[in-house]
This record gives C-alpha cells, sequence and structure tokens, in this order.
C-alpha cells in the first residue's frame, strides 16, 4: 500500500505547487502548471512547464520536477502537488515518467484558486499495466 494520504504534508506541497506554477514559461498554450514533489527524505523539489517555439519540445511541470529531485540526489518519493487552473491530470508522458519511480506514491491535482477540491490518486493508479523495462 501507499503511505497513507494523511500523512504527507499537503498544504506545504500545495503551496510550493500555486508558487512556482507562476514561474511556468508557457508563451504559447499561456497554460501554466506547477508541481511540488515530496521525496522520503521529506525534501519538497519543484517544477514548472517550459515550453519551446518547437512546440514537441515542452516539458511538463512533472517531469520538471521529477528531473530536479533525481539531480539532487533523490529517487524515492512519497506525493506530488500539481497546480493548474483549471486542475489537470498529468498527461500519459508524465505518468510513465511518475510511476519510473515507484507505482505508490500519490498525485494530488488541484486547482489555485480552489486548493480544498483536488483530485488524488496513486502513481500505479494513474498507470496500471505500465511499461517497466
Ligand atoms: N502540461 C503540464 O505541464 N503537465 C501536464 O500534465 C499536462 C500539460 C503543460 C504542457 C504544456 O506546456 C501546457 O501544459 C499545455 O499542454
Amino acid at each position: 500500500m501507499a503511505e497513507t494520504a494523511n500523512t504527507i504534508p499537503w498544504e506545504k506541497l500545495t503551496t510550493a505547487a500555486i508558487a512556482v506554477r507562476l514561474k511556468a514559461f508557457a508563451p504559447y498554450s499561456k497554460f501554466k502548471v506547477g508541481a511540488a514533489l515530496l521525496s522520503t527524505s521529506g525534501e519538497i523539489f519543484i517544477g514548472c512547464n517550459v515550453e519551446n517555439a518547437s512546440y514537441g519540445l515542452s516539458i511538463c511541470a512533472e517531469r520538471s520536477a521529477i528531473v530536479s529531485a533525481v539531480s539532487a540526489g533523490h529517487r524515492e518519493f512519497s506525493a506530488i502537488a500539481i497546480a493548474a487552473d483549471p486542475s489537470a491530470a498529468p498527461c500519459g508522458a508524465c505518468r510513465q515518467f511518475l510511476v519510473q519511480f515507484g507505482a505508490k506514491y500519490w498525485v494530488r491535482s488541484l486547482s489555485p484558486n480552489q486548493p480544498d477540491s483536488f483530485r488524488q490518486w496513486t502513481t500505479g493508479e494513474l498507470l496500471p499495466e505500465h511499461f517497466e523495462f
């Protein structure tokens, strides 16, 4: 089972995701996304979407946060909060990227205006029967 969801410091994660969303570089879609990822060691890593004139090169907030955490030496996670307006469930590529680091941590999607009406899953629920090498 996943670590129980009510031990996660959701308020800290939510605040961090909402704050980093404002740093998003999204001149094409204008859709800003922020993510805050909690390592099992208790540290928070943030990421935002970064778009590119060559649209397909754009990177999502969730993958930015994972890259940031892994670059700092962290590979085990408890939860990720994702802020977008309106709230958005992770895209397929991000689901695969998230589940690479475990099928049992929490994913919460929320909007900055109504952070308490969130949707929440585990990584495994978001991508059942996921690819493993
Ligand atoms: N986006 C994310 O950052 N995360 C998602 O899970 C879905 C989409 C970004 C990618 C692009 O910059 C913008 O949202 C519109 O698709």
